[in-house]
């Protein structure tokens, strides 16, 4: 298969989505990036073959770079205690994954993140995870944790050093490129946003402040990786709730990533924690997840406040591309568009939009060969209906999966 694909996608073609790019001296065959979805593959929190082979499918697809999606800098970064955590002892796993990838022609971003204070992590090393400021951690209601803490001066010293050291950890495994979670509501965008960060130090307040963490963070990847590796960014471009980060604080964000350094920003929108529906449009997951959620307590609260956490908003192609624009207006470094393309006519739409590369989540769960499908009819248009069940696969055992298309 990999040899098809190497013909496939060595025709030389001008600013369309089959054509080659770099990305900081990275060469990507073409213009598909896996986006991070978490794949619950990592039992205890170790790659297994389950991850290598879904991850080997897209590869065999025909995707330029795939994403490890939510690979925690350190053990208290993590949601769940089945996610992974950047650590020696899943050298031999990750070096496995990466190596079988990269011999079937496809590079390996890793996605790095911290939940901050929004966990369920059984094995959590204290009593409480840790947000910018004390608050709700409804995501722990389940497992008598409602409440995070706030971190402390030194918590936070920890916290750089944690992705220092997991980037350069990541690094020596064998990753090609690096994706800085700093959206969707997780530990750094708890900074960023005026509606969770309510510190009294200058790690909060004014704009200055709440980006001192995710720019330190960035600064000390960019120190352990060196200048000549790919750094991404993901970010929200809206929080989606009233007193958050919105539309005009993501170019304000995006600009000061931009100057520091990043090589490519990632423009998704919403917050797990508080409004979750904007990231991926389509059918609501409430239903989804009153269906598969195990505690009685959480079914209950859900039951409670679903309806105002989990609101309709309908699909429609490219429903970030307007808000996309501004960011691509405000900045020099690379434009990776998420949300919604799922056709060759949106594809070509970003393209002629002067995006760089674009990144698929769901649709390469219906349509794991969707490069090579693409490539090879001008009309493809994916089979994802955006129904969103895939979402409710999060914590299925058999890990994340389209439930309407097995293959
Ligand atoms: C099952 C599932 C899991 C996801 N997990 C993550 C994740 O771990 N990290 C992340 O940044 N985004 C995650 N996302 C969001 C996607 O990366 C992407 O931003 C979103 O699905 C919109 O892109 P799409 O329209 O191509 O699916 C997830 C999405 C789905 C459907």
């Amino acid at each position: 298969m990999s040899g098809t694909q190497t013909d496939i996608f060595a025709q030389d073609y001008t600013k369309d989505c089959f054509s080659a790019a770099a990305i900081n001296g990275l060469q990507l065959k073409n213009r598909f990036i896996k986006a991070g979805t978490f794949e619950n593959m990592t039992p205890s929190g170790t790659p297994s073959q389950q991850l290598n082979d879904f991850h080997g499918t897209l590869a065999d697809g025909g995707i330029a770079m795939t994403t490890l999606g939510y690979c925690a800098v350190e053990m208290d970064g993590r949601l769940n205690e089945n996610m992974m955590y950047m650590h020696e002892d899943i050298r031999p796993q990750l070096n496995e994954l990466i190596d079988d990838l990269h011999a079937r022609g496809t590079k390996v971003s890793g996605q790095m993140g911290h939940c901050g204070g929004f966990s369920k992590n059984r094995e959590l090393s204290r009593r409480r995870p840790l947000g910018p400021s004390f608050g709700l951690n409804g995501l722990g209601l389940s497992r008598g944790m409602l409440f995070c803490d706030a971190m402390t001066t030194k918590d936070i010293k920890n916290l750089i050093t944690s992705y220092r050291e997991a980037a350069a950890f990541m690094k020596s495994v064998g990753f090609d490129a690096l994706e800085i979670h700093f959206g969707h509501g997780y530990g750094l965008c708890q900074f960023m946003s005026p509606k969770t960060n309510k510190r009294k130090d200058n790690y909060g307040g004014s704009f200055e402040n709440r980006m001192r963490l995710p720019l330190q963070v960035l600064a000390a990847v960019r120190d352990a990786v060196g200048s000549n590796f790919p750094l991404l960014a993901k970010i929200s471009m809206t929080e989606g709730v009233r007193g958050g980060l919105h539309y005009d604080d993501a170019v304000e964000i995006s600009k000061l990533l931009d100057e520091a350094g990043i090589d490519g920003i990632i423009t998704s929108g919403g917050t797990s924690t508080m409004n979750p529906m904007i990231m991926f449009r389509g059918g609501n997951i409430l239903p989804g997840m009153l269906r598969t959620e195990e505690s009685r307590l959480m079914r209950f609260a859900l039951r409670l406040m679903g309806k105002s956490m989990f609101k309709d908003y309908p699909y429609h192609e490219l429903y970030f591309l307007e808000q996309a624009k501004r960011i691509r207006d405000a900045v020099s470094c690379k434009m990776i568009y998420v949300g919604g393309a799922s056709s060759n006519a949106s594809f070509t739409t970003l393209m002629e939009q002067g995006f760089d590369f674009i990144q698929l989540g769901r649709t390469l769960l219906s349509d794991p060969d969707l490069p090579l499908r693409a490539k090879m009819d001008t009309g493809f248009v994916s089979r994802c209906t955006h129904c969103n069940d895939c979402v409710s696969t999060i914590e299925s055992p058999n890990g994340i999966h389209c439930t309407q298309f097995s293959s």
